[in-house]
């Protein structure tokens, strides 16, 4: 079948690894169930994969992508939860197992014709969102969800800073973060993605490392050492930190720790979500109208633009392709 995969890695050039090609048809083990792809979208995560994060050699060639939605065997609309947990994990927080994986770290990801998934891994896809919207959920959507509301408690309200305003996960935090009923404030690198931030529903934006004219609740961070201080700088007292990833890199030169202390902050690691998260966000969405912003859709053999623009940053919103 028609996939996109990763061949080899290289921590440089990532896309270098990357092959627009065929691999074999997906086994389907028992209790799994097969999902045509209908519209997939592209994560970091993606280009981690090529550079060789949170994967082995061994397990190439590795079919790339998290995120899918699709049409299952049984003919009905879903979205893929991407998170799969192991067989004898029995806890209700799949995020917790901790031999869990995402698609493609251990098994065959998405940007394929076919993908399989055990059974308890597909979520109904409501008929307001097309497949395009549907398939940014699963990871970007997904974990902006249980950042703000869930691991961040945050409430309506509250005041949040999104660190970084152009990319999957941030733009999501914008959206969510309005929706749910908080003051969301934005730092972005890029004049035209902060004015961008403020169309979208976030009440003020700052150039990135821009000091706040007032402290704020809680911080979501993805975006790592460019931004950990200011993050840091900008809490409240007893204020929270949510942590998700390091685009920027992972050790800053100061890491705020007499802040931290003195003031009290928390600092809450998020990863993903569960299959239930993942049924509230299909049906917040559903219910307040609020849809991911895509950047560009692309037939899926024309991936390696999308990747491209990603890995340059020029981006606001998601990448998408079809099939
Ligand atoms: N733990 C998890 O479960 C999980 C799930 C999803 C994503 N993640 C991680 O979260 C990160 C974001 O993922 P994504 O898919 O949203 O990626 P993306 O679309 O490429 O977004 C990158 C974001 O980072 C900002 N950024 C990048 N470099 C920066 C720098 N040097 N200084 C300031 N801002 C910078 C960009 O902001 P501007 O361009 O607006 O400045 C943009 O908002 C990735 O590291 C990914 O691996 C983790």
């Amino acid at each position: 079948m028609f996939a996109v995969y990763a061949e080899s890695f290289s921590p440089d050039d990532p896309l270098s690894g990357m092959v627009v090609g065929e691999r074999p048809e997906p086994d389907v083990p028992d209790g799994w169930t097969t999902v045509e792809v209908k519209a997939a979208s592209l994560n970091h995560h993606d280009l981690w994969t090529l550079r060789g994060v949170g994967i082995k050699q061994e397990q190439l060639p590795m079919i790339v992508g998290c995120d899918a939605a699709g049409i299952d065997e049984d003919g009905n609309e879903v979205v893929v939860h991407s998170v799969i947990s192991d067989p004898g994990f029995s806890g209700a927080d799949e995020t917790l197992d901790p031999k869990r994986s995402l698609l493609s770290e251990r098994y065959q990801g998405t940007f394929a014709e076919r993908v399989t998934v055990p059974r308890r891994n597909v979520v109904p896809k409501p008929a307001s969102l097309s497949f395009e919207e549907a398939a940014c959920l699963p990871t970007a959507w997904l974990t902006a969800y249980r950042m703000l509301f869930v691991q961040g408690g945050c409430k309506p309200g509250d005041v949040v800073l999104v660190q970084g305003a152009g990319g999957g996960v941030s733009t999501a935090l914008i959206s969510l973060a309005r929706a749910g009923g908080l003051k969301v404030l934005v730092t972005s690198r890029e004049e035209g993605k902060r004015q961008r931030a403020l169309e979208l529903g976030a009440h003020e934006a700052y150039e990135t490392g821009q000091r706040l004219p007032t402290t704020v609740d809680a911080v979501m961070e993805t975006v790592g050492q460019a931004t950990w201080l200011h993050s840091i700088r900008s809490l409240r007292v007893g204020g929270t930190l949510v942590t998700t990833g390091a685009t920027s890199g992972n050790m800053p030169a100061d890491m705020g720790l007499t802040r931290i202390f003195f003031l009290q902050l928390k600092v809450i690691g998020s990863t993903m979500g569960t299959r239930g998260e993942l049924a509230s966000l299909t049906s917040m969405l559903d219910a307040t109208g609020v849809r991911p912003v895509i950047d560009r859709v692309l037939p899926m053999d024309q991936a390696r633009e999308g990747f491209e623009a990603m890995a340059s940053g020029d981006l606001f919103g998601k990448v998408v392709f079809t099939r």
